[in-house]
């Protein structure tokens, strides 16, 4: 019975180990899923569609696909106001607004929600990190007004 207990565990143990990183990444998923539809729900929709005329979308958008996250991680700080583009289209909409979530959010809820609006509708974009979000809200720590889509663009993402 030991000897079958032993060898019973030592599999466990290593697929716990082999495991531990991407529970951590499912963990983050869905703790952003749930930051997703308390705050970008309302206008991007749960289907990450937003509403045509009106909420841009997140499923096929090059400002979600970007390879650094630095973009969105300083809309979403200080919001986003004036005409945007997305995949070198126009998106027309009444409303060019949305409102800035970093006091309402901590780093971690920010990360976690980037990581999985970048994961979800298709997208598969890396995952973002609290470090990154702390970092970019302490160079951006005197700012005040929303960013418009040409300062956001001197901003690299490669
Ligand atoms: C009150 C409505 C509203 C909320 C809440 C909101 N957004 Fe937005 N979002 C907009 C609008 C409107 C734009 C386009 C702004 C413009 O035209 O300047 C936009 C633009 C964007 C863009 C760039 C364009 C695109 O479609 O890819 C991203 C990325 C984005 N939002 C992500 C988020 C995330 C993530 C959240 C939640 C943390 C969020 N938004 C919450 C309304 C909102």
């Amino acid at each position: 019975m030991s000897s079958l207990s032993s060898f019973l565990r030592f599999p466990t143990l290593l697929a716990s180990l082999l495991f531990t990183s991407s529970i951590q990444a499912q963990d983050a998923l869905s703790r952003g899923q749930t930051v997703y539809m308390q705050v970008c729900f309302a206008c991007h929709q749960p289907t990450g569609l937003g509403l045509p005329g009106m909420f841009p979308p997140l499923a096929d958008s090059d400002w979600v696909a970007a390879k650094k996250p630095d973009r969105m991680i300083r809309m979403v700080l200080h919001g986003l106001t004036g005409p945007v583009t997305i995949n070198a289209k126009p998106f027309a909409t009444p409303a060019p607004l949305m409102p800035p979530q970093g006091p309402a959010l901590s780093d971690t809820q920010i990360a976690d929600v980037l990581t999985y609006v970048r994961d979800a509708y298709g997208n598969k974009a890396s995952a973002v990190t609290p470090e990154q979000v702390a970092a970019i809200r302490e160079a951006e720590k005197g700012r005040s007004a929303m960013w418009t889509e040409a300062e956001l663009q001197k901003i690299p993402v490669e």
